[in-house]
């Protein structure tokens, strides 16, 4: 859609129009002459940067800021020499938030130095009511706060400041609206994400996503389907689908679709190789899906399942609708179905209330289910969830020794679970030349394990069998096969 729409063809100078997203591209049309302006008037390219510090979707994210940018004329930069500096925020963990501000006190004296220099703000820090009122206190340098719900309106946001020259904050509590078909940069030429639905309807009582990104919203399947055909065109080959809770979707549609369903439209489209999605609620795993992955050859034979602890008491307490037994039981039913599946997923030690007995029961789930890899959070608490208000809240010393008994747990398992793999030949995508080894590149295999192999950056984005030859504890060097 975005390479279809000629931006000099339209009249910057009539009023701009009400319907999306056809605003938004009048306002790049409208800014581009403006950065075109100062760019010359430097005599040089503006430069642009845009940090993503938060999940997949908050990547996503930043792809559709980096496609308004470019379409508006920024040159992409690195942050220190940008003059457009934009943070797309995560609050999930109260350290995300003390990152923030601890790099906006590094742009201050920068900023005063150079007057035209703009900062921007947006993602899910910036939902939270108090925060915004401690930037607007004690960080008056910025220029346009945002949040998650009217991101498609970043170009509108940067007219207003570029011809006001005064602060913009623009911040919605929830929204009903999707606006598709809005320009987008990734990152990586063959493989992308695409959201699927927005928001979360759990209320897990430790986690503030809910508040920030709304109420469950899922998009049309055919909007869906349109955008990976085009990104596919485009040589995308393989996906990854984003939402919260990818389990629900289609449940708010007006004809109402299941998850399953849906991966089985998507997986007719021709040239699409591999399907990944994110996150799962183990809750709303249903036996299609299940069914639906062990009958594929598109659905990458991975699953991120986040168990959050392994203490039915615990889970109670956080509001995750699960048992102990009900989880296991789910991860047996997925081994059987599907018994090269790869399992992921996040724990969470010192909940309120979670006694050692709680976190051995955590232990014991790690052990029985042996992840191929694990996130390991201190809970973190945040102002505005339940449970931030219990009683019970747990000692740093208990905390911090529990989560380096887990980590261990979980990292000595994901080696072994990594090496079972060694010596088989596996289809690699090839995602990058190596960071550390120029005459070595990375590939990802269909399980997520990484595999660094001899080879050059001709075969990015190329399909190759490699032979896992020595497993490092949590990826491979390997050979072409
Ligand atoms: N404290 C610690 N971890 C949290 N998560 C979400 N909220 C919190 C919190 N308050 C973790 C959960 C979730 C992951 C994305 O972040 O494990 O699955
Ligand atoms: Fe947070 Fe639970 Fe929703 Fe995940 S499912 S975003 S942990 S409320």
């Amino acid at each position: 859609m975005y390479n279809e729409i000629d931006l000099d063809k339209i009249d910057i100078n009539s009023e701009p129009p009400a319907e999306e997203p056809a605003r938004q591209y009048y306002f790049i049309a409208k800014c581009r002459e403006i950065v075109k302006r100062k760019s010359e008037e430097l005599g040089r390219p503006l430069y642009a940067c845009t940090v993503n510090m938060g999940c997949q979707m908050n990547a996503r994210d930043s792809e559709k800021l980096r496609g308004v940018l470019k379409g508006i004329g920024y040159a992409e930069g690195e942050e220190d020499e940008a003059d457009f500096v934009i943070y797309n925020t995560c609050t999930v963990r109260e350290n995300a938030n003390s990152r923030v501000y601890g790099r906006l006190g590094q742009l201050k004296p920068r900023k005063a130095r150079s007057p035209q220099m703009l900062v921007g703000l947006c993602g899910c820090m910036m939902q939270e009511p108090e925060v915004v009122e401690k930037l607007k206190k004690s960080y008056r340098f910025v220029d346009i706060i945002f949040g998650t719900h009217n991101i498609y309106k970043f170009a509108e946001l940067i007219a207003t400041r570029l011809e006001s020259e005064r602060i913009v904050i623009d911040i919605w509590k929830d929204t009903d609206q999707i606006v598709e078909d809005l320009p987008s940069e990734r990152k990586y030429p063959f493989k992308s994400g695409v959201n699927i639905m927005f928001g979360c309807n759990n209320f897990c009582s430790y986690c503030i996503v809910p508040y920030v990104r709304g109420r469950e919203r899922s998009r049309e399947p055919e909007a869906i389907l349109r955008e990976i055909e085009r990104l596919v065109a485009d040589g995308v080959t393989e996906v990854m689908l984003l939402g919260q809770n990818v389990n629900s979707y289609g449940k708010t549609l007006d004809v109402p679709m299941s998850f399953a369903e849906l991966l089985k439209e998507i997986e007719k489209i021709e040239g699409l190789r591999r399907i990944r999605f994110m996150t799962s609620h183990p809750k709303d795993l249903s036996d299609e899906l299940i069914e639906a992955m062990a009958g594929s050859s598109k659905i990458c034979k991975h699953l991120h399942l986040p168990v959050q602890s392994g203490s039915t008491e615990i889970l109670k307490k956080m509001n995750r609708r699960y048992t102990k037994e009900q989880y296991l039981e789910l991860v047996d039913k997925l081994r059987a179905a599907v018994p090269d599946i790869s399992l992921t997923t996040d724990i969470i030690v010192g909940f309120p209330g979670e006694t050692e007995e709680d976190f051995l029961e955590t232990l014991d789930v790690v052990r029985r289910v042996r992840y191929d890899s694990a996130f390991t959070f201190i809970y973190s608490r945040r102002t505005g969830t339940p449970a931030a208000a219990m009683e019970g809240q747990v000692e740093e010393e208990a905390v911090k020794d529990r989560f380096n008994r887990l980590l261990t747990e979980v990292q000595t398992i994901a080696a072994e679970m990594c090496a079972v793999h060694t010596g088989t030949v596996q289809e690699a995508l090839v995602e990058s030349v190596s960071d550390h080894d120029a005459s070595m590149v990375t590939g990802r295999l269909g399980n997520n394990l990484l595999v660094h192999f001899v080879g050059d950056k001709s075969l990015v984005g190329e399909y190759v069998k490699v032979r896992l030859d020595v497993c490092r504890g949590f990826y491979f060097i390997g050979s072409k096969a």
